[in-house]
């Protein structure tokens, strides 16, 4: 299965989710999703991920590829890029296309999606892993290995009808050949290069403590929270003392689109035990000085700025309105001419209270 792989791709990129193995991301792919709704109507949408970040984006309308950081392009400059885009544009539509040609042949049944997904990742800065998937609905169609495209045992017939088409084309077999060996290589490197600043951040966590939706009556499930961080290797622990508490439930770490990541940790305990446990975020920016939040009477922050601030916040722009609206309603008629064809409910009012005065 192609998610599987994707998958696997993102536990071999994270390295784990524990705190003390921070790596560099060290792969570049691009993602191909294709949408064939009938025999008019396609629609093609393409990105490309430094690891897990998001850094260029694509769309077939224009053909155009966009650069969603400062340092997205690597060293490429303008003239490759533009090489690149008709290069990317010609052969993923061509690819593409051939979907549609042999709809009947393959067996396919609209609406489908073909899904591609390309790349390279390089191992101890020099052992080069290249990979370019192609997969129907979601399983896996083939793959391409050296100069020329594998049919994938789950894709059956219709997979060997496919790759012995796609093995015809030559030229391009021997460009896609380039593009992973060569290109995708130097562009990751110079990636890394350009984005050092960004991808090698120290971003600390921001850490509260809620209650979430209780498990039963008696029970209380203690939700902590870590917001912001980035690298994203994180650790969060629920603890009775010095004691890691088991049974917690992790959730999935999760983007934010800054590029940074959040992650929570609950636990679900009797009402009576929960005084006395403590919630303990470690991370690399926070330089061996673990964020501790004891769980007890106290309020968490998060709670208290919605309690408290909040509504003072409302009260304070509240009473503001009320008294720029009180001043200008007191102004003589000529600072504001009435236009009688505004309608809105501040000159309704304003006209009538007017009148009124008059
Ligand atoms: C194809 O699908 C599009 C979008 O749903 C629709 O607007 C169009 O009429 C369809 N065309 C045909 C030939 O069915």
């Amino acid at each position: 299965m192609l998610f599987l792989q994707l998958l696997l791709l993102e536990v071999v990129l994270a390295g784990g989710d524990n705190e003390d193995a921070f790596q560099e991301p060290n792969s570049f792919h691009v993602i191909l999703i294709s949408s064939f709704h009938n025999r008019s109507w396609v629609r093609y949408l393409g990105s490309g991920w430094l690891g897990e970040l998001q850094i260029l984006g694509w769309e077939s309308k224009s053909g155009a590829i966009t650069f969603l950081w400062p340092w997205s392009k690597g060293n490429f400059n303008m003239e490759q890029w533009m090489e690149l885009e008709e290069l990317f544009h010609i052969n993923s539509i061509t690819l593409f296309h051939k979907f549609q040609i042999y709809v009947s042949q393959w067996q396919l049944e609209y609406p489908f999606e073909v899904q591609l997904v390309g790349g390279c990742e390089m191992h101890s800065g020099k052992n080069l892993v290249s990979f370019l998937n192609v997969a129907y609905q979601g399983s896996d169609i083939m793959s391409f290995q050296k100069t020329s495209w594998l049919p994938s045992p789950e894709g059956g017939s219709r997979a060997q009808q496919v790759a012995r088409l796609f093995n015809q084309y030559y030229s391009t077999n021997e460009g896609i050949r380039k593009l992973l060996s060569a290109v995708c290589p130097q562009f990751l490197s110079g990636l890394l290069d350009a984005g050092k600043a960004d991808l090698q951040r120290q971003v600390r966590p921001e850490a509260w403590l809620s209650s979430g939706p209780s498990a039963g009556p008696g029970r209380l499930k203690l939700v902590c929270h870590a917001a912001g961080f980035y690298p994203k290797p994180i650790s969060v622990m629920w603890l009775r003392g010095e004691q890691e508490q088991q049974g917690a439930q992790r959730g999935d770490v999760l983007p934010n689109a800054d590029g940074t990541w959040y992650l929570q940790v609950s636990l679900d305990v009797g009402a009576t035990e929960a005084s006395g446990l403590s919630c303990r975020v470690r991370h690399g920016s926070l330089g061996g000085q673990d964020i501790i939040l004891h769980w007890g009477h106290r309020t968490s922050p998060g709670l208290i700025f919605l309690a408290v601030v909040a509504p003072l916040v409302l009260l304070g722009g509240l009473a503001f309105w009320l008294r720029r609206r009180w001043t200008q309603d007191r102004r003589p008629h000529t600072d504001f001419p009435l236009e009688q064809s505004s309608s809105s409910p501040a000159t309704w009012l304003r006209t009538h209270l007017q009148t009124a005065r008059q």
